[in-house]
């Protein structure tokens, strides 16, 4: 059992629960709290999406998260904030609750409880994206121009009764008992030392792939440990070795990161999952899977990313396509666990685009990075890197060789174009042929070379590809 304190809607909680009762489970089960609904149970739809705030440099921070794959540990210390903590205390709605109302941004309202905590986490946020706020958030019946139009009406207006200065929740959660330092560690040598001596057990970093072993799979975790209070985890720094980032960071804070230095890398990010996931999971998480499809690994290789492994106080350090030996297989040991990505300094040549059958929320058909140098019109160093298109994600190294030495050229690169045959031989699966993925990834190359020129690639040719 785990005993987990936290605020929820402003008043503190103190509970013991097995580690995996996840947040949505238990608000509708133990707590009766049955205005936050269970649709998809895999983070799918934002049915679940509540708020949790977190204090971040002595700053109340709020999040849209999906409660379905949040297990209640994770929001130890944290200050929970349901559909039903919304409305003044005389009853009078919550601006956002009021203009679904006013614009009629509901019809059979199972999917409104989660828009309206997105719509009220964004403007917390100072949010107005959105199309990018509501893209997890699923709705059959109503349509988004209501619930738009609704959000846009609301944004500028504040609930005085929910400012941090009311709710007094910063000092508040900064009150709460400390957790349990043995199933959410905060010291990280103690937690490499613990891990090395416990390789059995379960790491967790944003559960937005373990939450699905046990809402999906039923599975039984055993001993499981929490990487989210390990705040040495949590840093990004830039020195004379390049970018160090903790595999603690999550999508949000990553995305935000790079849109100044890598902006295609950024624009990737908000294409991954949707706010909610963002919020949760991290670039931990998203290359310790070893997924095919995970999308960070991509832009990270073609960036000449390093991988910083860590067993007790023994470090590893390797390139990070080196680590994905085969599906389901990673180059790492009992007790070690990824403790952070460095990638290299250099000049912003990445381009990268993720193809996939939806925009927003879905996951790739496919995932390619390009790093091209030119000089004097040559190609004189190339890092093109994809997933989706082999069984880890993988270089192109033929197509590199191809392309390095020769003009960068449009003649030249329809001449290396081929070789992605012999790089890679792609799987037909539900979300692409094989046939498709290798021309897109040949369509790809000659995308880069087109932008590099300048060329805007239009959406015909878009769909040409
Ligand atoms: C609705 C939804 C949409 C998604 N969309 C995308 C998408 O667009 N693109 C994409 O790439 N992925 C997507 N995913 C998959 C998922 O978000 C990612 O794989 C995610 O990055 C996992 O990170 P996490 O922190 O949640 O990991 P967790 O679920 O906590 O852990 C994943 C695995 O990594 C291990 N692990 C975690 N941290 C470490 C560490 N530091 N060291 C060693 N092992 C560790 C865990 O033990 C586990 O095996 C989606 C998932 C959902 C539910
Ligand atoms: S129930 Fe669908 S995202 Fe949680
Ligand atoms: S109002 Fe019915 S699903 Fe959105």
């Amino acid at each position: 059992m785990a005993r987990v304190d936290f605020l929820l809607n402003g008043a503190p909680v103190s509970v013991d629960v097995a580690p995996t009762v996840t947040l949505l489970d238990w608000l509708r089960d133990t707590r009766r709290l049955t205005g936050t609904k269970e649709g998809c149970n895999e983070g799918d739809c934002g049915a679940c999406t509540v708020s949790v705030a977190s204090l971040d440099d002595g700053r109340v921070i709020h999040r849209a998260l999906n409660a379905c794959i949040l297990f209640l540990p994770q929001v130890q210390g944290r200050a929970v904030r349901t559909v039903e903590g919304l409305a003044a205390p005389g009853g009078a709605l919550h601006p956002v609750q009021q203009a679904m109302v006013d614009h009629h941004g509901s019809q059979c309202g199972f999917c409104t409880p989660g828009i309206v905590m997105s719509l009220y986490a964004a403007a917390r946020a100072g949010r107005a994206d959105h199309d990018d706020v509501l893209a997890g958030n699923l709705c059959r019946c109503t349509g988004y121009g209501p619930v738009v139009r609704a959000a846009e009406a609301a944004a500028a207006e504040p609930a005085p009764w929910l400012a941090d200065a009311v709710t007094g929740e910063g000092a508040a959660m900064a009150a709460l008992p400390a957790g349990d330092a043995a199933m959410a560690p905060e010291d990280l040598d103690a937690f490499a030392d613990w891990y090395a001596a416990n390789p059995d057990a379960v790491l967790v970093a944003g559960a937005t792939d373990v939450g699905l072993w046990v809402t999906k799979q039923m599975r039984d975790l055993g001993q499981v440990v929490f990487l989210n209070r390990l705040a040495a985890l949590q840093r990004i720094e830039s020195g004379p070795e390049g970018i160090t980032i903790g595999s603690g960071v999550t999508l949000s804070r990553l995305r935000g990161y790079m849109a100044g230095r890598f902006p295609a890398f950024a624009e990737l990010i908000r294409r991954y999952g949707s706010v909610q996931v963002r919020n949760a999971a991290t670039i931990g998480g998203n290359i310790a899977n070893g997924s095919p499809i995970g999308d960070c690994p991509p832009p990270l290789i073609a960036l000449g990313a390093r991988l910083v492994l860590r067993r007790g106080g023994v470090r590893r350090v390797l390139p990070l396509e080196d680590f994905f030996l085969a599906y389901g297989r990673q180059d790492r040991q009992p007790g070690e666990f990824v403790e952070s990505v460095v990638v290299p300094p250099q000049p912003n040549r990445l381009r990268v685009w993720k193809v996939s059958k939806r925009f927003d929320q879905d996951i790739s058909a496919l995932c390619g990075a390009f790093c091209v140098s030119v000089e004097d019109g040559r190609v004189v160093a190339a890092r093109i890197a994809f997933g989706g298109m082999a069984a880890t994600p993988k270089r192109a190294l033929a197509v590199e060789a191809a392309i390095t030495g020769q003009p960068w050229t449009q003649a030249a690169v329809r001449a290396a174009m081929p070789a992605f045959a012999d790089d890679f031989r792609p799987i037909s699966d539900m979300r692409a042929s094989a046939a498709y993925r290798l021309r897109v990834a040949r369509n790809l190359l000659l995308r880069a070379w087109a932008e590099d020129q300048g060329q805007r690639v239009s959406l015909a040719q878009r769909v040409a590809v």
